[in-house]
């Protein structure tokens, strides 16, 4: 377990009660904003963590209409909020809002972990981050070529920090003109047609379908003969969760290549926010990782 980020912290041992945790005058506090916001798993997965690490901690679901978001960000500085996630749709906006912002942030062109220091809203994106943690769980090299199906915004984040890490970046978006704008505002990368990227897939170290594709398990792609050319070492990736194994990765699977299912992004993306509010550095762990898989198999959705 780490320690409090430095003397003036609140203390870190909440009052405990059973298996819960106190709310008293101390608590810290943060929270999820986005709009719906009940499909989150995040209060879920922070919770757990102030319970594992005994922090005087909540994590609360902020549901938030679109063109709220200053007004709520103002509000919750106000209200003494150490800071928030932002999710769907907010991300984008999220950024144009912060005073300051990580070049990691800069990159992504969003921010989805803000904290609140002294009325100034600091904005940082780990999707990026998360999403490559968790490849390199998975035993993924990240080297080569990487495809990215997609051009919003978390195609941007995930298509940013594989440059960054040395990956040379191929975007495939159905609508081309997102693709190119996406490469223009990365400033390195390659586009290929929606239609002819599965002909260049022989090329690939890997494929990430950062696309809404198969989120709910709708999806009738026809995957299965897409990844027909496909190399031996290819790993495929979704940053979809619900399901977690989208008819992309049952399609990957069945072909013998190396999948990596959405979930382990959301868990790695987490950490540095809930270090940031809450003092500790938590892991990505198997408790963490089964908190959430066994939730969304309650729902229907492994
Ligand atoms: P986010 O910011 O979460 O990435 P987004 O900006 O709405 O969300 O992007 C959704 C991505 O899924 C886009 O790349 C979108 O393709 P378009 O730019 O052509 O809209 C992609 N997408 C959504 N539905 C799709 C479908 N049925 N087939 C192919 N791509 C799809």
């Amino acid at each position: 377990m780490g320690g409090a980020s430095g003397p003036s912290a609140a203390p870190l041992l909440g009052k405990t009660e059973g298996d819960g945790v106190t709310i008293d005058g101390r608590t810290r506090l943060a929270g999820v904003i986005g709009w719906p916001v009940d499909h989150s798993r995040s209060p879920m997965l922070h919770n757990h963590w102030c319970r594992v690490h005994q922090v005087n901690g909540a994590y609360v679901p902020l549901p938030v209409k679109p063109g709220q978001l200053e007004m709520a960000l103002k509000g919750l500085a106000a209200a003494g909020f150490r800071g928030v996630n932002v999710t769907i749709p907010h991300k984008e906006e999220a950024f144009r809002l912060c005073d300051e912002l990580t070049e990691t942030a800069r990159r992504a062109g969003a921010a989805n972990t803000l904290r609140f220091v002294e009325g100034r809203v600091i904005g940082d994106c780990t999707d990026g981050t998360g999403f490559c943690d968790n490849l390199l769980a998975h035993g993924v090299r990240l080297e080569g070529r990487a495809l990215i199906l997609g051009a919003g915004g978390a195609a941007r984040a995930v298509a940013a920090a594989l440059q960054d890490r040395g990956c040379e970046v191929f975007i495939s978006n159905r609508t081309a003109s997102r693709a190119e704008a996406l490469v223009q505002a990365l400033g390195a990368g390659t586009v290929l047609d929606w239609t002819d990227w599965p002909s260049r897939l022989g090329e690939m170290n890997l494929l990430v379908n950062a696309t809404s594709l198969g989120m709910g398990g709708r999806d009738d792609t026809a995957w299965s003969s897409l990844l027909q050319k496909g190399q031996e070492g290819l790993s495929v990736a979704d940053i979809v969760y619900t399901p977690r194994q989208t008819p992309l990765l049952k399609a990957a699977q069945e072909r013998g290549f190396r999948t990596v299912d959405g979930l382990g992004m959301l868990i790695c993306q987490a950490r540095a926010g809930f270090q940031e509010w809450f003092g500790v550095l938590p892991e990505a762990d198997e408790a963490s990782f089964d908190i959430l898989a066994q939730d969304l198999a309650r729902h229907g959705l492994s």
